[in-house]
């Protein structure tokens, strides 16, 4: 029983630690890590505008109050890997509240940031890391045309491992028909 405690502190800990490197990291200063230009004007800062392939996307409900609140979000951090011709965009930090799942918002998200990659510099080459547990969001990459390319083990606590999966999916640059992308 003792053993099984430490093992979920240890487990819980891990997951804590994940959230506060994220809050440390990119979700710190959104604008900056993604550059989403929030324009100098205060009035204008209703109207975000992406810079570059780089972008984070939110899905919000709009009340007629004016508020919003919000129900997912999507991140795309794109940079040129050294050596490499292609681009490589990470996706980070897909999430969609608990009620409003299964209404399609994730699929709409990821497909907002595919659709404005592909307005960049491409070849592009678009991955993410997601674990064993996460079942949805492996059947939504792969809805998406992403593929397994590699796996790791964390190990968690004393006793278990948690196996991660890296998904890819490359966009092409072919835009031979009047609607657009092949890929
Ligand atoms: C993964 C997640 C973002 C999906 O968001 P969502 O808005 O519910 O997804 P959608 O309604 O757009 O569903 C799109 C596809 O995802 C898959 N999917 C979504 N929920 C699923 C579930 N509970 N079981 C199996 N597949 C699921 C299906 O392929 C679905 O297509 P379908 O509706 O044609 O079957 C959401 O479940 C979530 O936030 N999970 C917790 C956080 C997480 O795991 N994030 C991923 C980090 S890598």
């Amino acid at each position: 029983m003792a053993l099984f405690l430490v093992e979920i502190h240890s487990i819980t800990a891990m997951f804590l630690s994940v959230c506060k490197t994220a809050q440390r990291t990119d979700l710190a200063d959104i604008p900056a890590f993604y550059k989403v230009s929030l324009g100098g004007d205060p009035a204008e800062r209703s109207r975000p505008q992406l810079v570059g392939p780089s972008g984070f996307w939110v899905a919000a409900l709009e009340s007629k109050g004016g508020t919003s609140q919000v129900l997912g979000c999507l991140g795309l951090d794109c940079h040129q890997l050294e050596g490499a011709d292609e681009l490589h965009g990470e996706l980070r930090r897909m999430f969609v509240s608990r009620h409003y799942r299964r209404h399609g918002i994730g699929s709409r998200l990821l497909s907002e940031a595919i659709s404005h990659a592909r307005g960049f510099a491409l070849p592009m080459t678009m991955e993410l890391e997601t674990s064993e547990l996460q079942l949805a969001a492996q059947s939504l990459y792969e809805k998406h045309g992403f593929g397994v390319v590699g796996t790791r083990v964390i190990p968690m606590g004393q006793l278990s491992v948690l196996w991660m999966f890296r998904f890819r999916r490359t966009l092409h640059t072919v835009d031979t028909t009047p609607n657009g992308w092949s890929n």
